[in-house]
C-alpha cells in the first residue's frame, strides 16, 4: 500500500450546537472542493428544522441523509472526508459515536450566542480521545460578542487553550473583513457577493499605510492594537499542541457569506492530522500496517418495508479494504465478504473496489453487525473506544401482546445493537428499561417493533434522570451498595451493573455516601468480572 494514499486523507467532523452554521459551512467546503455546484445541496441537517416531533418525517429526511453521512471530496492534493453528524439534539448519541471515527473536528460557534449546551457536550466527547479541534467562530456579519471575550469564554467553558489564526476587523454592521494572522493576509468582506471572495490583499507589515487606505484609519488602528495584544497574550501557534488536543486554533468568518471559509479550509488541510492509529483491546494499530482492519461506528436502518436493508458504516483503520475479499467479523468469529461496498463522494454513492485508512465505507448488512464490531484479515482484535453514553430518559418497555414475546425480544436486541437506544434489565431480564438521550427514540422503537417485528409495546415513564456504570475494588463495599440500592440497579446489555438515579442531586448524594464506589458516565472503562456476575444475579 502506498503511504501517499494514507497521508493525503483528512477525515473529520463538523460539530456545533444546532443553528450555529454547521450545514452552511459543510456546503461551502463542498463548493470549494467542487463536489457540489450550488448551495442548498446538503439536506441532511435540515432534519432539525422539523419542529415537529413526527419521527417518520424525520426518518424520511434521515433516509435522504444516508448519502451525505460521509461527504468525500478532493481539495488540492488532499482527499477530504467530512463525516456528517445529525443536527437534531435527540440524535446526539449518533453524533458522539461518529466522533470516534474522525481524526479531528471543526467546532462551529455562533458569535452572538457563544458557547451553548451541545457545544459543551461535544467538546467533552472530543476531550475523551484528545481529538484535535479547530474552532470557527461564525456569523461575524451579526452583532456578536467581542472576539477577545469569545475566546475567553471558549477557553473557560470548553477547557481548551485557544490561539487565533485569523482576526475579525469589526463585527456586525462594522464588519470589514478578516486578517489572516497565520499567513499575514487581509481579506475584505463583500456581503453581496455570492461567489467565493478573492479580495485578498497581502500585508506583511501591519504598519503599512496601505492598511489605512484599505479599511480606514480607525479600523486600521484597532487591528494593529488587537494584533499586538494577540501576540502579547497568546503563545505562537504550535501544531503539536493542536494535534495533542491541547490547543485549538481559532478562525473567524461568516459561512453564509463565504467569508473566512477558504482560509479555514486551506489551513485545515495543512495542519489537520492524517489518519491516526487506533487502539484495540490488546495493541495499537497503525494505518500503515498492510493488513486491513476497521470498525463499525454507525448502522443506518432503512425504514421502508420494501427495502429492509441496513447499512453499517465502517471506518478503515489499517491496510487496504478490497471488494469481494473475505474478512473476519471478530465478534461472531465468522468470515464475510462484501460485494457492493459503498463509498460516498459528496451526495453520490458508488460501489468501490478498494478503500484506504481514513475512508468510511457503507456495508450492506442483514443484521450481523452491531455498533463497535471489528473486521480484520484474521487477527482476533476488538477496537476500543465506541462508548455508550449515560442516557437521560428512561422508560419501562411493556409488552402488550404476550403471543409476540419472542419477536419483541429479538426486535429490542437488534434495535439496541443498531444504537437506537440502550437496553437495561432488572430481575433477570423480565423488566426491560429503555434509556435514551432524546424522546424521539421511544417513538422510533415503538413504531419499528410493530412494523418490523410485529411486536406491540407501550412505554411507562420511570422516575430516573441519570444512569451511571459503577465499579469498586472493594468487594464488601460493592456488595453493600448492591444490597442497599437494589431497586435502583439494572444491568446493561453486556451484563454490567448500572445505577439509576432520580436526579443529578441524588446521584451526587450517592457518590458522597459511597466513596468506595467509582461511578462512570460512559461505558468505556475497565470492568471487573465480579461486578458483572453480581449484577447478573439481580
Ligand atoms: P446548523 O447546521 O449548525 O444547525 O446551522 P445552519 O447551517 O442550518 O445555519 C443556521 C442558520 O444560520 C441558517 O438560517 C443559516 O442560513 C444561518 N447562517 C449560517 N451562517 C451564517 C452567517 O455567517 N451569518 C448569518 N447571518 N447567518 C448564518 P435559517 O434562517 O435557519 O435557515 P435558511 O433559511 O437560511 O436555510
Amino acid at each position: 500500500m502506498n503511504k501517499e494514499d494514507i497521508i493525503k486523507r483528512r477525515t473529520f467532523g463538523i460539530i456545533s450546537h444546532p443553528d450555529a452554521g454547521k450545514t452552511t459551512l459543510t456546503e461551502k467546503f463542498l463548493l470549494f472542493g467542487g463536489a457540489i455546484q450550488t448551495a442548498g445541496a446538503v439536506k441532511s441537517n435540515r432534519i432539525k428544522k422539523a419542529a415537529t416531533s413526527d419521527f417518520m418525517e424525520i426518518e424520511k429526511q434521515r433516509g435522504i441523509s444516508v448519502a451525505s453521512s460521509v461527504m468525500g471530496f478532493d481539495y488540492k492534493n488532499y482527499k477530504v472526508n467530512i463525516l456528517d453528524t445529525p443536527g437534531h439534539k435527540d440524535f446526539a448519541e449518533d453524533t458522539y459515536r461518529t466522533l470516534t471515527a474522525v481524526d479531528s473536528v471543526i467546532l462551529v460557534v455562533d458569535c452572538v450566542k457563544g458557547v451553548e449546551d451541545l457545544t459543551r457536550k461535544l467538546m467533552e466527547v472530543c476531550r475523551m480521545r484528545n481529538t484535535p479541534v479547530i474552532v470557527f467562530i461564525n456569523k461575524l456579519d451579526r452583532e456578536g460578542q467581542d472576539p477577545f471575550d469569545l475566546l475567553d469564554e471558549i477557553e473557560k467553558e470548553l477547557n481548551i487553550h485557544t490561539r487565533p489564526l485569523s482576526w475579525p476587523i469589526g463585527i456586525g454592521s462594522t464588519f470589514k473583513g478578516v486578517y489572516n494572522l497565520f499567513e499575514k493576509k487581509l481579506q475584505l468582506f463583500s456581503p453581496a457577493k455570492q461567489t467565493i471572495s478573492d479580495d485578498v490583499f497581502d500585508i506583511t507589515d501591519l504598519n503599512s499605510i496601505e492598511l489605512d487606505n484599505r479599511i480606514g484609519e480607525k479600523a486600521a488602528k484597532k487591528l494593529r492594537d488587537d494584533a499586538e495584544l494577540i501576540e502579547g497574550v497568546y503563545e505562537p501557534f504550535n501544531k503539536d499542541l493542536y494535534l495533542d488536543g491541547y490547543l485549538a486554533p481559532v478562525f473567524f468568518g461568516s459561512a453564509i457569506n463565504n467569508f473566512g471559509v477558504k482560509e479555514l479550509l486551506d489551513t485545515f488541510v495543512q495542519i489537520a492530522p492524517e489518519p491516526r492509529p487506533r487502539f484495540t483491546e490488546t495493541r495499537e494499530v497503525l494505518p500503515t500496517e498492510n493488513k486491513f482492519s476497521g470498525f463499525i461506528f454507525k448502522i443506518h436502518a432503512n425504514l421502508d418495508p420494501n427495502h429492509r436493508d441496513r447499512i453499517a458504516f465502517c471506518r478503515i483503520v489499517s491496510g487496504k479494504f478490497e471488494r469481494n475479499k473475505f474478512y473476519q467479523h471478530t465478534r461472531l468469529d465468522k468470515k464475510f465478504r462484501f460485494s457492493s461496498p459503498t463509498s460516498f463522494m459528496a451526495n453520490e454513492k458508488s460501489i468501490v473496489d478498494e478503500a484506504y485508512p481514513g475512508d468510511v465505507i457503507g456495508l450492506y448488512d442483514t443484521g450481523n453487525f452491531k455498533i463497535g464490531d471489528t473486521l480484520s484479515e484474521g487477527e482476533l482484535m476488538f477496537y476500543k473506544g465506541i462508548p455508550s453514553f449515560s442516557p437521560e430518559i428512561f422508560k419501562e418497555l411493556v409488552n402488550k401482546d404476550p403471543m409476540k414475546t419472542k419477536q419483541l425480544e429479538k426486535g429490542i436486541q437488534q434495535l439496541t445493537d443498531e444504537g437506537v437506544a440502550q437496553l437495561f434489565t432488572q430481575q433477570q431480564g423480565y423488566v426491560k428499561i429503555v434509556g435514551t438521550v432524546g424522546d424521539l427514540q421511544f417513538d422510533v422503537i415503538q413504531f419499528r417493533l410493530l412494523h418490523e417485528y410485529g411486536a406491540s409495546v407501550e412505554f411507562t415513564k420511570l422516575p430516573y434522570e441519570k444512569a451511571s456504570w459503577y465499579t469498586s475494588t472493594d468487594k464488601a463495599a460493592l456488595e453493600r451498595f448492591n444490597m442497599v440500592k437494589k431497586y435502583n440497579i439494572a444491568a446493561d446489555k453486556e451484563g454490567r451493573p448500572v445505577f439509576l438515579a432520580e436526579s443529578a442531586w441524588a446521584l451526587k448524594m450517592n457518590q458522597d455516601n459511597f466513596p468506595d464506589i467509582a461511578f462512570h458516565f460512559t461505558s468505556e472503562f475497565k470492568t471487573d468480572p465480579n461486578a458483572i456476575r453480581q449484577a447478573n444475579a439481580w
